[in-house]
């Protein structure tokens, strides 16, 4: 009996691994167990014709034996399961996500913003893609002017075969100045922030693609007083009171007296460093009192009114206020550098 036992044991056994459905293994079970014909039943029920020494330790046997083949048929049955389990989605389930934010450029124009609308600015946006009239003529540039070239300029097809626009992806927001006396009347004070678009070589400070704020303020009898309170204001409440500015002569087209404004350089303390050329100083704005010619050309009264405008670019604030020491780190999506914000 215990031989016979142990084959049925063995026979079981490798039945079991060739089973592959819940069918195959309900028939296995019935084989074994079956209430009438089950082979192990068959094996049990005759234990109790055994003598009583033989039946204890046959009986033990026989239940360890049926233990065993059960729990396979248990582990089975899960393994079928498992594999025939369709693919369940559940929609309802909370999504593991980390916050997103905004970038530092974002949250640099914001701070500006913010600025100037505190001391009774307005904000205003304009067109990506100029008409070479607004980024350069209207701008005391004509065509063949040498102050083109301080403007690496990305022209653009217009897609109107029938058009004679010239068109640029706008090397500054500067035409919004045109664009602005066009359409309003003095006084006013307005900042257009932006992206423009330059064919640079780039490095540490230079991108192809980055954003500038421009300013324009008309009334009458504006100074250079004036812009100069207004920029000092501005970096002083970007910045605080450490950071030292200076205003050093320039030329743009447009505007007479210009000037460009410098920061002191934050990564050196002004030791001289790479970042600003060993100078101790970093250029964020260009500057000054708006030339006539662009009045003229706006059809105001001549003599009647005066202005200032300056153009900064944002990138370069961002770099000083969060001590990024390469431009190029704003476009890279390093997310190393982002989430430190
Ligand atoms: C201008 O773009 C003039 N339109 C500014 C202006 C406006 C002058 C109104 C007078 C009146 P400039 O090319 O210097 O000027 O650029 C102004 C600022 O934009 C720079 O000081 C710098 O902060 C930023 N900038 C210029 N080129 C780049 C560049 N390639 N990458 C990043 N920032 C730049």
């Amino acid at each position: 009996m215990i031989e016979s036992l142990k084959k049925l044991q063995e026979s079981a056994l490798s039945e079991l691994q060739s089973v592959e459905t819940i069918e195959q293994l309900d028939a296995l079970v019935l084989k074994y167990f079956g209430r009438s014909k089950g082979l192990l039943n068959n094996v049990l029920k005759n234990i109790k014709n055994l003598s009583e020494s033989d039946r204890r330790t046959l009986g033990a046997q026989a239940n360890e034996v049926k233990v065993a083949i059960w729990k396979l048929i248990d582990e089975k049955r899960n393994e079928i399961r498992s594999k025939n389990k369709p693919e369940f989605l559940d929609l309802t389930a909370t999504g593991k996500t980390t916050l997103g934010h905004l970038h530092p450029i974002t949250q640099m124009s914001k701070e500006i913003k913010e600025v100037f609308r505190s001391m009774g600015y307005s904000v205003l946006v304009g067109p990506e893609i100029e008409s070479d009239y607004y980024n350069f003529e209207a701008l005391n540039i004509p065509s063949e002017h040498p102050a083109r070239d301080m403007f690496d300029t990305f022209y653009v097809k217009d897609p109107n075969p029938k058009s004679k626009e010239k068109l640029v992806l706008r090397t500054h927001t500067s035409p919004m100045q045109a664009r602005v006396m066009e359409n309003y009347k003095p006084p006013f004070a307005v900042i257009i922030p932006g992206r423009t678009f330059r064919n640079e070589a780039t490095d540490a400070r230079h991108e192809h693609t980055f954003y500038q704020v421009e300013g324009l303020v008309v009334d009458e009898n504006i100074s250079l007083a004036n812009l100069k309170w207004s920029l000092d204001t501005l970096i002083q409440k970007i910045f605080g009171g450490e950071i030292k500015t200076q205003y050093r002569p320039s030329y743009f087209p447009f505007t007479e007296p210009s000037v460009e404004v410098l920061m002191s350089c934050i990564f050196c303390n002004q030791k001289g460093c790479s970042i600003c050329s060993r100078t101790g100083w970093l250029e964020v704005l260009g500057a000054g009192m708006v030339h006539p010619k662009v009045f003229e050309v706006a059809g105001y009264p001549k003599g009647k009114y005066s202005g200032f405008a300056f153009g900064l670019g944002i990138m370069r604030f961002a770099m000083l206020k969060y001590n990024i020491p390469d431009i190029r780190m704003f476009h890279q999506n390093d997310a190393r550098l982002l989430k430190q914000f």
